[in-house]
């Protein structure tokens, strides 16, 4: 493991660093991954993906991390934490698997239970709180595996392929998660 910072079963997660602007660059313009992700549809260039990572190394307010799988060493999608309200204790979550040959294994799963689990026990953070579309139905599942509830829904916020679609809010307190 090269600079684990968190480590699971299958992943361990590590600071972002520079060297992973291309491969983060990838997935943030990948087709497939940006329409279920709330990426937008305007192209990341490499500067753009460089200066990103820089604005999180020098933030107090972000956490951005990297998912390694453990028998292969290969970077396969990142978690992005931001804090919302230090007083609360709530944090905003972001996550993508870019690497779609990584979709259902387990892999995602279980980088999120570490991040969570540290989160919670090691940081005291009460709340996260997160946004996808109500077309990203396996998202959906999946966070609500790990005790995510739908808090509510932001009406036809997003428009895709001529059709307007409502954006879901899931949230998850402290006393909910399911390790
Ligand atoms: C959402 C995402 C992180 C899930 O990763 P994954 O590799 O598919 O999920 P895992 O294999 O680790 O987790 C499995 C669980 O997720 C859910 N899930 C996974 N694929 C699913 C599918 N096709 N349909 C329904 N639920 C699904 C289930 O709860 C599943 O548990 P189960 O196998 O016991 O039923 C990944 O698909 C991704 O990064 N997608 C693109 C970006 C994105 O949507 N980000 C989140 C919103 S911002």
């Amino acid at each position: 493991m090269n600079n684990p910072f968190l480590v699971g079963k299958q992943v361990y997660l590590r600071p972002v660093e520079i060297s992973d602007a291309p491969l983060i660059q990838k997935w943030h313009n990948d087709p497939d991954i940006r329409r279920s992700a709330r990426l937008g549809e305007i192209p990341v260039t490499y500067t753009k993906e460089e200066s990103d990572i820089n604005v999180a190394k020098d933030s107090q307010d972000e956490i951005y991390l990297l998912v390694v799988q453990r028998s292969t060493e290969k970077p396969i999608g990142f978690i992005r934490l931001n804090i919302i309200d230090r007083t609360s204790r709530n944090m905003w979550l972001r996550m993508i698997i870019g690497d779609k040959n990584a979709h259902g294994k387990n892999l995602a799963q279980d980088a999120l239970a570490i991040v969570l689990e540290w989160l919670f026990s090691e940081q005291n953070v009460h709340r996260i709180t997160l946004e996808t579309y109500e077309t990203n139905q396996r998202a959906i599942r999946f966070f609500e595996k790990l005790g995510f509830q739908q808090e509510g829904l932001i009406r036809e916020a997003i428009y895709v392929d001529g059709k307007y679609y409502n954006i879901i809010s899931l949230g998850l307190l402290k006393k909910e998660f399911k390790k």
